[in-house]
């Protein structure tokens, strides 16, 4: 019997929303599907508005000037549009993800607040590490996946295979909703798998406009495909004998992931993937709070902080905070309560970021973002509610493979130095570890990724005025211990336990998996747990 929910305008908005990241390795396509995307929902006229193509390099100071002259992708958290008529018609939030695997933390952070994510692969090289990491995330938050094939355009590996491979690496099913007629890279449509129709494509000049689709009945398609059309019905058949049929019940239990197969380049199959998500993707439900109580849709205003973003505006100096809605209607001007502090929180500066541009919020619904300005007593993790009470659950560091001692250049600038450090652990850009031993002047940075690092040296240079110098630490692992064993793992040699600023956490670091072992085998009771690990 399906429940039937009371009506509130928190529910009816609700139901209408779909909240979601596209996740790839770095190079898959995602800024560029993003794009498309956008251009379907007409948001911008011409894909390249948004998103310059030049300097894609990996070094950091690249990555960040290449990110602003992007603007989508840093500094806007997530694209809002409206997508369908009514009254099939839904409120697309694409949560925005950073491409490389370095701040995978952050994405980890972005997937807590999405209800479904759009895996995209490169025809050409199937599943690849950071393909894989991000699977095991999803799996493990329980977050139902849908599958895009990207890049069929050029020359890549059989469409058949690319399924076997889903199936046996990530233990997902696979069910084609479309399936590709001709090989990849002699794209000429898809298969509508439910319909048995041909959708063919048609290029526009370097595929920045929509390009057009028609639908062929299946004897025009025979007719006018010949080998390429006899030979995807053969491998549908072969996909429903083999039970590869799209289940919704399955989908949204994370068992099976429906794939689509398109071009983002060209703009092929971006339809097919927004009418999928309109259809079948979950919209926002009631979230559990910390005791696995789940916040009812119609209850009052509560949401929850997945990102927090400084210094996008130097001469402002500014930080959002953003969060999404969880349950009832946001109002801007309202006073909220902050959860961790029971403090009160005026939400008179609300926006939401598309690229550079920032627009004020005045109302947001569940599966909504909304960033909050001058959010500085706000964490990542941190819930807001009104009238009832609710905290959600905390969101999860990573465990951290780096780690640097930081200090300040220049001593007498030690105020901004405090500062700096202080802001870039609140926003979750490093962690940030002391110990008596070390001082105040010389806390230890731990990251994910080394990447995390330049971020941080640059910022504090760039940002607060603070040059730093970081030392490289010989360390490679942590583990989680208590206080009366901190003492025992301290006398151990290449073993140090520093207290994390964020939450008190006795860290205890491990310079190398031997040490490691060599600890649990000498104190076989020591008590040492697992970090969330980036690797899943
Ligand atoms: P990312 O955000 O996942 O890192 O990927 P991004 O969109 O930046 O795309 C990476 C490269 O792949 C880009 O090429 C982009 O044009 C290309 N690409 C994306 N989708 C498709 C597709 O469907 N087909 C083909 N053939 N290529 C695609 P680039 O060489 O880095 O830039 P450009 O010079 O081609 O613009």
């Amino acid at each position: 019997m399906t429940a039937v929910l009371p009506s509130s305008p928190a529910t009816e908005q609700a139901v209408r929303r779909r909240t979601f990241a596209v996740i790839s390795h770095p190079d898959a396509g995602k800024s560029t599907l993003t794009e498309a995307l956008a251009l379907h929902a007409r948001v911008i006229q011409e894909a390249g508005a948004i998103h310059g193509k030049a300097g894609r390099k990996s070094t950091v100071s690249d990555w960040m000037d290449m990110e602003k002259a992007r603007g989508i992708s840093i500094s806007s958290a997530a694209l809002q549009f409206g997508y369908g008529a009514p009254p099939r018609d839904v409120v697309i939030n694409l949560l925005d993800t950073p491409g490389h695997a370095d701040f995978s933390e952050d994405t980890y952070r972005v997937l807590a607040a999405v209800d479904s994510a759009v895996m995209l692969l490169d025809a050409a090289k199937g599943l690849e590490p950071q393909t894989m990491k991000l699977f095991d995330v999803c799996r493990h938050r329980g977050i139902p996946v849908l599958t895009v094939v990207n890049k069929w355009d050029r020359p890549g590996l059989e469409a058949l295979q690319l399924m076997d491979e889903i199936r046996e690496r990530t233990g997902l099913e696979p069910t084609p909703l479309t399936w590709p007629v001709g090989i990849a890279g002699d794209f000429r449509g898809v298969l509508d798998r439910a319909t048995g129709e041909f959708v063919r494509f048609t290029r526009t000049a370097g595929g920045a406009t929509i390009a057009p689709e028609e639908r062929v009945p299946a004897d025009a398609a025979a007719a006018a495909e010949g080998t390429a059309w006899q030979t995807a019905v053969e491998e549908c058949e072969l996909l429903d004998a083999m039970g590869q049929v799209h289940e919704q019940a399955t989908f949204l239990a994370g068992v099976t992931t429906p794939v689509l197969f398109g071009s983002a380049v060209l703009n092929f199959g971006v339809r097919q993937l927004l009418d999928t998500l309109l259809e079948l993707a979950p919209a926002p439900a009631a979230r559990p709070d910390v005791k696995g109580e789940p916040r009812a849709l119609e209850k009052p205003f509560s949401a929850f902080v997945f990102k927090i973003q400084a210094g996008m505006d130097t001469a402002h100096r500014d930080r959002l905070a953003y969060v999404r809605v969880c349950s009832g209607v946001f109002e801007r001007g309202t006073v909220v309560t902050h959860a961790a502090t029971g403090k009160p929180f005026a939400t008179k500066y609300a926006q939401q970021v598309f690229g550079r541009d920032r627009e004020t919020v005045d109302l947001a619904y569940p599966g909504d973002v909304v960033g909050l300005v001058n959010a500085s007593a706000l964490r990542v993790g941190d819930s807001l509610y009104v009238g009832e009470p609710v905290v959600f659950p905390p969101i999860p560091s990573f465990a951290p493979e780096h780690f640097a001692v930081c200090r300040a250049v220049d001593s007498g600038r030690y105020k901004q130095f405090r500062r700096g450090i202080e802001q870039l652990e609140q926003e979750g850009t490093v962690q940030v570890l002391r110990s008596d031993l070390r001082g105040d002047q010389a806390p230890v940075l731990a990251a994910v990724g080394p990447m995390q690092f330049e971020v941080a040296e640059h910022r504090m240079a760039g940002e607060f005025a603070a040059p730093v110098r970081l030392d490289r630490l010989d360390y490679t692992m942590a583990r989680l211990t208590d206080r009366s064993w901190a003492q025992v793992l301290d006398r151990e040699s290449g073993v140090e336990v520093l207290e994390r600023s964020s939450d008190g956490a006795l860290l205890a670091l491990f310079a190398g998996n031997w040490r490691l072992q060599r600890v649990l085998r000498d104190h076989p009771d020591v008590h040492l747990a697992p970090l969330v690990a980036a690797s899943g």
